[in-house]
Order: C-alpha cells, then sequence, then structure tokens
C-alpha cells in the first residue's frame, strides 16, 4: 500500500482504505448524528471533546475520545501509521446513540455522502494554512523523520495526507450556511472558547446552563486536556515523546512563525490570496 493512495478521489494515509469506505456507505444514519469534520491538525479532537462533553451535559467521562467519537473512516485504532496496529472493524451497532463521528474528507468525498443529502449534522473546523502544515509537520515527524524543506513542497503541491488543505476548506466554506452545517474556525475558538461551546451546543440543541459552559470550556482547555488521559492520546505509544504525550503539542495560533522562513510565508500568502479571493473566506493567521 503506498503511503499516500487515493480513496474517494481524496490522498489519504495508509490506514484508510477504500474497503472501510466503501462498507460506511451501507450505514444508517440518524438526526442526532454528528460529525466532527476538519483538515488534519485543525483542532478535531478538541471540538471532539466539546461534543461529548455538551452531550455528558459537562461531566467528564472515563473513556477515550477515540472511542466516543471515532474516526470513521480509519482502521487503525489510534490513527497510527504502523500497519499491525490496524483493527478490522468497527461495531456501530455498540456505539450509543447519539452517535458522534470524526472524518477528515472534503465536503463532496464524505463516505456516507455529502451533507445535504443526509439527516445528520456536521461541525467543521477550519484553521489557518500555516499553523495547519507546521502542526501537521510536527506530528508526522513522530512516524517517519521528515525534512521540512521537503515536506513543505510537498504540502504546498497539495500532496499530504487529504490533499490540498486550501481546496479543503474551501469545498466546505461553500456550504457553511446549510442548515446542517456549522463551519467554526479555530482561532475564534481559542479567542472566545466560551461563545463556540455555546455555539455548538445551540447546534446540537442543547440546552446547557452558564456554569456547565464554564465546566466545558475549563475541561477543554489546552492544558486541561493535554493532562486528560481520556483525550490526549496518551494511549498512542507513537506519539509519546520522553514519556510525554505530543498529540497536544503547542495549541496556539502563530507558531508558525518559529518554523516558517520568509519566503515561505511569502508563499503561503500569495497561494492563500490567490485561490481563497472572491470566496469570503478569512482566517486568522496571528
Ligand atoms: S488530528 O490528528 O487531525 O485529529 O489533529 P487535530 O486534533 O485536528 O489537531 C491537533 C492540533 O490541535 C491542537 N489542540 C488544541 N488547541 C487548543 N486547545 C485545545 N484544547 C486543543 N486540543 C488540541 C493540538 O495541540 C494540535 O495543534 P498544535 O499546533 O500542533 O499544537
Amino acid at each position: 500500500m503506498d503511503p499516500h493512495h487515493l480513496v474517494n478521489g481524496v490522498l489519504v494515509p495508509p490506514f484508510v482504505l477504500q474497503s472501510r469506505v466503501d462498507k460506511l456507505k451501507q450505514m444508517d444514519l440518524y438526526l442526532d448524528d454528528v460529525w466532527v469534520v476538519s483538515y488534519p491538525k485543525s483542532g478535531t479532537t478538541w471540538t471532539q471533546q466539546i461534543v461529548r462533553l455538551i452531550r455528558n451535559n459537562g461531566e467528564r467521562m472515563n473513556t477515550k475520545i477515540s472511542d466516543d467519537v471515532p474516526y470513521l473512516e480509519a482502521t487503525a485504532a489510534v490513527g497510527s501509521m504502523n500497519v499491525d496496529d490496524y483493527c478490522s472493524e468497527l461495531n456501530l451497532e455498540d456505539l450509543p446513540r447519539p452517535r458522534a463521528f470524526k472524518s477528515h474528507f472534503p465536503y463532496n468525498c464524505l463516505p456516507c455522502g455529502p451533507p445535504h443529502t443526509t439527516p445528520c449534522k456536521y461541525i467543521y473546523v477550519a484553521r489557518n494554512p500555516k499553523d495547519v502544515v507546521v502542526s501537521l509537520y510536527c506530528f508526522l515527524q513522530g512516524f517517519a523523520g521528515l525534512e521540512w524543506d521537503k515536506f513543505w513542497k510537498s504540502h504546498i503541491e497539495g500532496n499530504s495526507p487529504y490533499g490540498d488543505h486550501i481546496a479543503h476548506l474551501l469545498s466546505w466554506w461553500a456550504h457553511k450556511d446549510e442548515e446542517n452545517v456549522l463551519f467554526l474556525k479555530y482561532e475564534d475558538m481559542k479567542k472566545d472558547p466560551s461563545r463556540a461551546v455555546s455555539q455548538i451546543a445551540s447546534f446540537l440543541g442543547a440546552d446547557l446552563s452558564a456554569d456547565t459552559i464554564s465546566k466545558i470550556v475549563d475541561l477543554t482547555s489546552f492544558k486541561k486536556m493535554k493532562a486528560d488521559n481520556t483525550a490526549n492520546f496518551s494511549w498512542d505509544k507513537a506519539s509519546i515523546k520522553d514519556g510525554e504525550p505530543t498529540f497536544l503539542r503547542k495549541g496556539i495560533v502563530g507558531d508558525w512563525k518559529n518554523i516558517l522562513t520568509p519566503e515561505q510565508s511569502a508563499q503561503m500568502d500569495a497561494t492563500w490570496e490567490e485561490k481563497q479571493k472572491g470566496t469570503g473566506l478569512i482566517l486568522d493567521f496571528e
């Protein structure tokens, strides 16, 4: 299997298999299903944690986030790149309703069809492309010693897992006003987490007290999540460095300034400007 192969026309990591995605086409979907979708490294786990806490009325669970909100198209138990970690089946029947899923597919390539053809709700999380490329690089470096300049070139050419980031963002942005889509931005969530939790709660039809919202904001802070063994991927051996889980790395806006050269930053600005022009999508880069 290639490190990146096409599934539903999208470049995906090795643990995403067409056979699995084809099986998902047949699954029953419900009105109370919610999908947390994003390009990798955009704040998916943070949003998954908010969703499961909202659904649990702000009470912390002892179950792993990847069990409660499974990464549906992945055949690896923990998103590991290691073929030995592949698990063959996920029994959807075992998941209690209301269910929540994670996916990284662009709008038109989701395993169960595009959102406007399903009864489910979708929360899409967008993050600025400079921080995403840095976060992705740091994450993937743990699996395969990558060289930054090579990785940068390949990423900007659209060859990272799930393809071209900006095209991904725009595929969802074009549908942001659909009733069953909530389009969120990582940078807005950082600025006003309380607003983000309220927005998600109201999108899911959950009537939460101000105290519960504050509790969820606290439990989903970077610091709390990094220390939370049900949310920090401490069970994923590949992301443990010097005994510490590194999946939650820095959780800030603007870390790209520590890695991108001025030329790379200008190149991304030009690419962003060209692709995003006329779409109305604005993202904060710092
Ligand atoms: S994945 O593997 O695609 O599901 O990764 P994803 O969860 O989308 O993104 C990981 C980045 O999100 C940061 N993160 C957070 N930031 C702020 N607050 C909270 N609570 C939080 N949880 C996760 C995580 O640190 C990764 O970003 P970087 O920039 O690498 O730190």
